[in-house]
Parts: C-alpha cells; sequence; structure tokens
C-alpha cells in the first residue's frame, strides 16, 4: 500500500528510493493512479502527478499548500509528445529543436481538444510545456504513459528543492514515494518563454538566457520582469481565467436566469462536491465554471466556499473571476 495526498497525517516520513528499474516502474504505476511522485530533473526535484487527471493535479496544489492556484509546468518525455496537447507554431519548433531536453518552458496555446486538466493550467487557454534533460524523469514519464504536471517540490514560499532529502523536509508525508536522483546539476527553475502572444515573452529567467534565445529566435525576447511597472513575481505574470459571464460570490439565493455553482448538499445547476469535499472541488473548479459561462445563463451564482485548506486557493481564482473587468 502506498499513500498519495489521501494518506493518513499520522504518516510524516516520506519513502525515498534511489532511481531504479523497478522504483522507476513503480513511480509509473503510482503516477497513472492518480498519486503523487517527486522525482529529480536537471534544475530542481519536481512533484509529480498526472496532468490528465483533475484530482490528482488538486492533490499537488493540496500538498504545496498554494494559497493560489498558479498554472503548473507539463512535462513530457520527447518532443512529438507535445502533439494534441498544445499548438506549435515555427518558433515553437526552432526552440525546442535547439533547447529540449533542457531547462526552457514554452508556454503555448492549449489545443481545443487538449486532455491536460484544466487545474494544470489554472484554468488558462494556454499551457506550460518542457522536455527536461534528467534521464530519470523522462523514464518515469515514459513508464507513466501520459503527461506529467509537476512545480516544484517544496512547501510553497520554501526554496527549490535540489536532492531528494530536501524534498523530504519540505514535503514529508505528503508525497507518497520520493524518487533519488542525486542533485540537480542546474539547480535553478528553468527558462519560461512565452510564444502564445506576438513577441515572445520572457517571463522567468533561467538555465537558458535571453540571449541564446535571440541568437534562435531572431529577435530579443520581452523581458516584463526588467519593467518597473510590471510584477516582481513570476508567477503573477500569468494572466487568469475570466468566465464571460458576471460571477456573484457568496451566494445564498438563485436568481432567475442565473447559473448556480453549488458546494455541499443543495440544488445547483453543478455542484463542485455535493459532499463538501474541497480537493473534489478544486478539481472541478475551471472545467464547471468554463461549462456554466454560457449564453442560457445571465450569470454565476457561485455558493459560499469555507476559506480553510484548499478553499483558500478555490476563493481566490473565484474572487479574481468576480472582479471588475478593465
Ligand atoms: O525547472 C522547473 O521548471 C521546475 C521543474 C520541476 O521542472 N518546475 C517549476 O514549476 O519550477 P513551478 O510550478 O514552480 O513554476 C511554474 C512557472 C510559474 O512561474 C508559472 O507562473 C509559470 O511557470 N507558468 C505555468 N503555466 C503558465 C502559463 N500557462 N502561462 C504563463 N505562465 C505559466
Ligand atoms: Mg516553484
Amino acid at each position: 500500500m502506498f499513500y498519495g495526498a489521501g494518506m493518513s497525517p499520522l504518516q510524516t516520513h516520506a519513502r525515498i528510493e534511489p532511481a531504479t528499474d523497478s522504483t522507476i516502474a513503480l513511480a509509473g504505476d503510482l503516477l497513472r493512479h492518480g498519486q503523487l511522485v517527486a522525482f529529480p530533473t536537471e534544475t530542481v526535484y519536481g512533484l509529480g502527478a498526472d496532468a490528465t487527471d483533475d484530482r490528482a493535479v488538486a492533490a499537488i496544489y493540496a500538498a504545496k499548500g498554494r494559497p493560489s492556484f498558479n498554472p503548473l509546468i507539463v512535462h513530457v518525455a520527447d518532443a512529438q509528445d507535445c502533439a494534441g496537447l498544445v499548438r506549435l507554431d515555427d518558433r515553437a519548433r526552432r526552440v525546442m529543436a535547439r533547447f529540449w531536453p533542457g531547462p526552457l518552458t514554452l508556454v503555448l496555446p492549449r489545443t481545443d481538444n487538449s486532455p491536460v486538466s484544466l487545474l494544470a493550467s489554472a484554468g488558462l487557454d494556454t499551457l506550460a510545456i518542457r522536455m527536461p534533460d534528467h534521464p530519470v524523469a523522462r523514464a518515469i514519464i515514459r513508464a507513466a504513459g501520459r503527461p506529467v504536471a509537476a512545480p516544484s517540490a517544496n512547501r510553497s514560499g520554501a526554496v527549490s528543492p535540489t536532492l531528494a532529502e530536501h524534498v523530504a523536509e519540505s514535503l514529508g508525508g505528503r508525497v507518497g514515494l520520493i524518487v533519488d536522483g542525486g542533485p540537480c546539476r542546474v539547480g535553478v527553475e528553468s527558462t519560461v518563454l512565452d510564444l502564445s502572444t506576438p513577441r515572445p515573452t520572457l517571463l522567468r529567467p533561467g538555465g537558458v538566457t535571453a540571449e541564446q534565445l535571440e541568437a534562435v529566435l531572431g529577435e530579443p525576447p520581452v523581458c516584463p520582469h526588467q519593467d518597473a511597472q510590471a510584477p516582481k513575481s513570476p508567477g503573477m505574470l500569468a494572466s487568469h481565467y475570466a468566465p464571460g459571464l458576471p460571477v456573484r460570490l457568496d451566494a445564498v439565493t438563485w436568481q432567475p436566469g442565473e447559473a448556480l455553482l453549488g458546494f455541499g448538499a443543495m440544488d445547483a445547476t453543478l455542484n463542485l462536491s455535493p459532499a463538501g469535499d474541497l480537493e473534489e472541488a478544486a478539481a472541478n473548479l475551471f472545467a464547471f465554471l468554463r461549462r456554466l459561462d454560457d449564453s442560457r445563463f445571465t450569470g454565476i451564482a457561485v455558493a459560499p466556499i469555507p476559506e480553510t485548506g484548499l478553499g483558500a486557493a478555490i476563493n481566490d481564482r473565484l474572487r479574481r473571476a468576480a472582479a471588475p473587468r478593465s
């Protein structure tokens, strides 16, 4: 029996295993069954989950204790595994050919039928994707047989882990298995390059430099972090999902014409979690908002959601969705 995000709170010690054929196969099995696995990449250790499984992705946010849903990076074993997940243009193909595998993440438009969880990309129409340059990372992704969403394997606000022991110290029993591949070679997170915009935009500096990118792109990437007006935190650079319809929070009444997004035992158009389970609610949040954002309705009313645990991240996103548009 292995433990995932739903494990006993008494389990505080993570299982650290050296990377061998059998632990890689086990990691693949756990991922396919919706469990969390920490694994080495060339940059930092990642906290992985099946990127196509909303519940598994919700478990990442729960384990990290993030106060909001930052979009996650989806990892693939081979460049051709991107097809079907994101739309590639000529610029993307050129930088992939030059820098993959390696510490370069590309933000690209999601395909219409992308199987990747909307929660992984925090409801956005774009997806961050990368092919890590670490044999253990790629072997685990291949063993899972699906794309793997993985933020750095630390609690929110803590430094990124470059040793298996760091992961154990930060996440403890919140992760079922930590695969130990020794120290990470690069030690800082990947460069994040947004190619969903007309001008290539550097969202986060990292192992691949702006100069290297310029040489391949034929133009320097725009660097919003050098702009004094721009937000300082890379996570804040990602815009967020906003429905077209007005959103009304903490709704205790259901007005005619409105769609009601419920939580807990109640009548609703769609219910995030009839059982009142915040992880289930997080898993459903973006997919349900999109289904209700429909001209059959005049607005979306959202039932009150407790501010505890993942509820803080759910309410953060709902408040942004309800904020007046500029
Ligand atoms: O080196 C790395 O990239 C590590 C290893 C594990 O691969 N992963 C990592 O993930 O650093 P994370 O979740 O800690 O950082 C993801 C970054 C954030 O700054 C996030 O805002 C940005 O990527 N990002 C993800 N999806 C995005 C999107 N659709 N649009 C804009 N930014 C996005
Ligand atoms: Mg991080």
